[in-house]
């Protein structure tokens, strides 16, 4: 049998982590756009931390479940991510800005996106989501 890596996702934690972002997706507050979405990652260290998106009437203060993930990860002291399960409706992927935001951490983090119900899902990383993201290197003239 193959050695398991350290970054490897088992089957238990994509369960765990696609039913935290099922979970998670009913608490989104979505009242203007109706469009619920749940974001759970696992961290580094085997851990879960959710987020969903939380809309306001003045719409463009909305903040996206995968950046309200993020950032309550970072707040608990994790940084390093293997996997995010984001769930929503019709199963779309992370908007732009919230893919710039996840590369800053773990380009190379797997996602699955799942919708509330059913066994089907796409994978990929956020390095093929985000070809040419701007990077940390970038910063220097
Ligand atoms: N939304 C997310 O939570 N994540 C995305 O990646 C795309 C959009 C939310 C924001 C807003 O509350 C609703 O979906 C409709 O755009």
């Amino acid at each position: 049998m193959a050695k398991r890596r350290r970054t490897d996702v088992t089957a238990g934690q994509w369960t765990r982590l696609t039913g935290a972002a099922r979970a998670v997706r009913r608490r989104a507050y979505a009242p203007y756009s109706g469009f619920k979405v749940g974001a759970a990652l696992l961290t580094h260290d085997g851990q879960i931390v959710s987020g969903c998106n939380v809309e306001n009437v003045s719409f463009g203060l909305t903040i996206c479940a995968e950046r309200g993930a993020i950032m309550g990860a970072v707040a608990r002291g994790k940084r390093r991510f293997r996997a995010l399960v984001i769930c929503s409706g019709s199963g779309v992927g992370p908007c732009g800005a919230c893919r710039q935001v996840l590369a800053e951490f773990s380009p190379q983090m797997r996602v699955r996106l799942v919708r509330p119900r059913g066994e089907d899902f796409t994978e990929s990383t956020i390095a093929e989501l985000l070809p040419g993201r701007f990077d940390k290197s970038t910063l220097s003239d």
